[in-house]
């Protein structure tokens, strides 16, 4: 038997579910249940009847799955993939900045770490900020950690004052215009979609800024044919199976997030067999993180 067919075999056996994030390997997205951003991918965790979920990521989307179900095991194949850009928010910082905007509300990213969260008032994904925020009443938002879809943000509601912590994601931050003039100088007419945790200069330059699910939406009902895609390079698996008449072009070669690669089918199949890598979160960290993540499926609703 093959690999492939080793885990499917397994996966049945033991009942379990498999998620998979649009950046991960092909191979990966493939053999899983369903593939999605990761607001999607949260909300499937939490709703589906599997109790073993394994979940094809980085580490705060098996926390956030695992602090919404502390009833499921949720198992990370690649216990090291993490999140760069999560790590860049510490709880003492945030603790400070929150007595110097007492009136704020506490704004997560999604990609922050269940410690983080425990000290926020609703999380949110770059497909659901929009419409979380513009339900909120409160004009002041502490929010952290990502500074990119932090400022995407406060553009496009202007009434908000917004204070942004200083955190990136390192994958998006490699691509800077002179890339994107490079492919409309002989694709002049291609159209620049890109994610918010995209530098502004780059957002400046996109006919349309969205999450990884919300590209390959666009790209899909789109009549045109050619587009520049500004978002790590594993949601072109999907997005040239749903669209193989169409033409993709990436900014350098450089879009790639090392922490999404590092899941492996070796890594499926072992820890399906062994049950290892299971999440575990301190229970009274999960209690205040739960609020936040809570808070967010209801407004998101
Ligand atoms: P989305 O899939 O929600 O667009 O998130 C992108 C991302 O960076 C996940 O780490
Ligand atoms: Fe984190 Fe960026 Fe990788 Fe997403 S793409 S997991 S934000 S480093």
């Amino acid at each position: 038997m093959s690999l492939i067919e080793n885990i499917i075999k397994l996966k049945k056996e033991k009942n379990a579910l498999i998620l998979a994030h649009y950046y991960q390997r092909p191979e990966i997205q493939n053999i899983a249940d369903y593939v999605g951003d990761s607001y999607y991918l949260s909300k499937i965790a939490k709703e589906s009847p599997e109790q073993l979920i394994v979940f094809c990521g980085v580490r705060f989307m098996a926390e956030s799955a695992k602090i919404l179900s502390p009833e499921k095991t949720i198992l990370l194949p690649a216990l090291d993939a993490g999140c760069p850009m999560a790590d860049m928010a510490e709880v003492e910082a945030l603790v400070e900045l929150k007595k110097q905007h007492p009136n704020a509300a506490v704004v997560c990213y999604i990609n922050s770490t269940a410690e983080v969260k425990a000290h926020c008032d609703v999380s949110v994904t770059s497909s659901n900020a929009v419409k979380i925020l513009n339900k909120m009443d409160k004009k002041e938002i502490i929010f952290l950690p990502d500074k990119n879809l932090g400022s995407y943000l406060s553009e496009q509601m202007p009434d908000k004052k917004f204070i942004l912590w200083p955190g990136f994601c390192i994958t998006h931050r490699k691509v800077n215009p002179s890339n994107i003039a490079d492919i409309k100088r002989i694709k002049p007419d291609a159209l620049v979609l890109s994610h918010p945790e995209c530098e502004k200069e780059v957002r400046a330059l996109s006919d349309f800024i969205g999450s990884t699910s919300e590209i390959i939406e666009y790209a899909t009902k789109s009549n045109l044919k050619d587009f520049v895609i500004v978002t790590e390079q594993g949601v072109l698996h999907e997005l040239k199976k749903r669209n193989p008449d169409k033409n993709f072009y990436t900014p350098g070669n450089t879009m790639t997030c090392v922490n999404m690669k590092k899941t492996t089918l070796e890594d499926v199949y072992d820890c399906l067999l062994n049950l290892n890598n299971s999440i575990e979160i301190d229970e009274e960290i999960r209690i205040k993180a739960l609020n936040s993540l809570v808070n967010m499926h209801n407004y998101a609703r």
